[in-house]
């Protein structure tokens, strides 16, 4: 298939544009880089031995959008373009629903007017709030998102929800992440944060390759196993994975679908430092803290509905994730930076 892929340079795009094209698809690229670098595609390259037709574009621009559908034929699109730092999205939420809300509606209507009535969305497990069911499965409603990021999320599934009841032709996947970390276990690609990391697992690699002294630990008195928090990390490859299985339900005209992707395991704090440093032989100083304002306790998934209907299920383990990511960032302790 001839795919779209926003937000290709980052984080999961990337992963997921190597991905598709293992599995033979042709890839179109575009990327603000607002928070990438162009280099990760490059290395991409290095991996499938096939070049990647780049654009710097904004999902904002409808004029750049437009004239990139009048000069492909897209079979879908996979849409991973956004701003995704919870803390930033309390400081700037307008340009939160900026980029995020009015992006996605911007390249709906390009897409619209393309004929192009395929996507699959990123979006987040954050969308279940505080979860009423754990594990959390699709049905579970929608709870309160505590910062504007997660709102633009769910925001963004009730526009999709109601593009869908205007217009049936429209096949649209909204795939629910769970945690993800990891790296491709070339170590040429990975997570390259800007900043201080807010999420665990950079933190970790951060802190074992000497850049921070210790990983603060939020919080130790939840009610989980160990007093510290619960998620569900899923490797990035899997999740990359989990966009290509989606592609299948959307040939097959799968009208409008919502599918967590997770491992089905919650692993606590102290369960991801203590993996990491097995499996890496290394020692990560961390103290407790106080709780972090807006975290749940615990957050994993029922994951049986992808695996039932798309075919997909995670196949690597939390060894599996703290070895590509250490590998990832050993080999590159500036991120593309260098
Ligand atoms: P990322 O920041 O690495 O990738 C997002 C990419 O989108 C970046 O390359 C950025 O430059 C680009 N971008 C942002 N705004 C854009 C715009 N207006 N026009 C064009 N490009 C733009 O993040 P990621 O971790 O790869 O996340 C990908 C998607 O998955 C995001 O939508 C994110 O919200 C969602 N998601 C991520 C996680 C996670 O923990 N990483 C969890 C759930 C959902
Ligand atoms: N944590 C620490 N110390 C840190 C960072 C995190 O103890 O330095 C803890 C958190 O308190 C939490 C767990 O590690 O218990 C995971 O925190 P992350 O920040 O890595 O991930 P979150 O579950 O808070 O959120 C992530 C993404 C969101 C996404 C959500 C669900 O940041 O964008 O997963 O997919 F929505």
């Amino acid at each position: 298939m001839n795919i779209l892929v926003t937000g290709g340079a980052g984080y999961i795009g990337s992963h997921t544009v190597v991905e598709l094209q293992n599995a033979g698809h042709n890839v179109v690229v575009i990327d603000n880089l607002s928070n990438s670098k162009a280099k990760s595609l490059n290395r991409v390259t290095e991996i499938t031995g096939k070049k990647v037709d780049f654009f710097e574009i904004d999902i904002r621009d409808f004029n750049a959008l437009d004239s990139l559908l009048n000069k492909y034929k897209f079979d879908c699109c996979i849409h991973f373009a956004g701003l995704k730092a919870v803390g930033e999205s309390v400081q700037k939420p307008l340009e939160y629903y900026d980029n995020n809300v009015c992006g996605t509606v911007t390249l709906l209507r390009a897409l619209n007017k393309h004929n192009c009535k395929n996507i699959i969305f990123s979006s987040s497990a954050c969308v279940y709030g505080n979860p009423e069911i754990i594990p959390i499965t699709e049905n579970c409603p929608k709870g309160n998102c505590t910062n504007p990021y997660g709102a633009t999320k769910s925001m963004i599934e009730d526009i999709m929800m109601d593009l869908y009841k205007s217009d049936s032709n429209w096949n649209i996947v909204l795939l629910r992440y769970f945690n993800p970390i990891g790296a491709h276990q070339s170590g040429k690609i990975g997570e390259n944060p800007n900043g201080i990391p807010n999420n665990l697992m950079p933190y970790i690699t951060q802190v074992a390759v000497g850049k921070r002294d210790e990983l603060s630990v939020f919080g130790n008195d939840y009610d989980t196993h160990d007093g510290t928090g619960v998620r569900d990390y899923i490797h990035v490859i899997d999740l990359a994975r989990g966009h290509v299985c989606a592609l299948n339900a959307i040939k097959e005209n799968c009208g409008l679908e919502i599918f967590n992707l997770g491992t089905g395991h919650g692993y606590s704090v102290l369960d991801v430092v203590n993996a990491f440093e097995k499996v890496n032989g290394l020692k990560i100083p961390y103290v407790i803290k106080p709780r972090r304002a807006g975290d749940v306790p615990v957050c994993y998934a029922d994951a049986s509905k992808a695996e039932k209907i798309l075919k997909w299920h995670a196949e690597f383990n939390l060894e599996d994730m703290c070895r590509d990511s250490w590998n990832w960032q050993k080999n590159n302790p500036n991120g593309y930076g260098d």
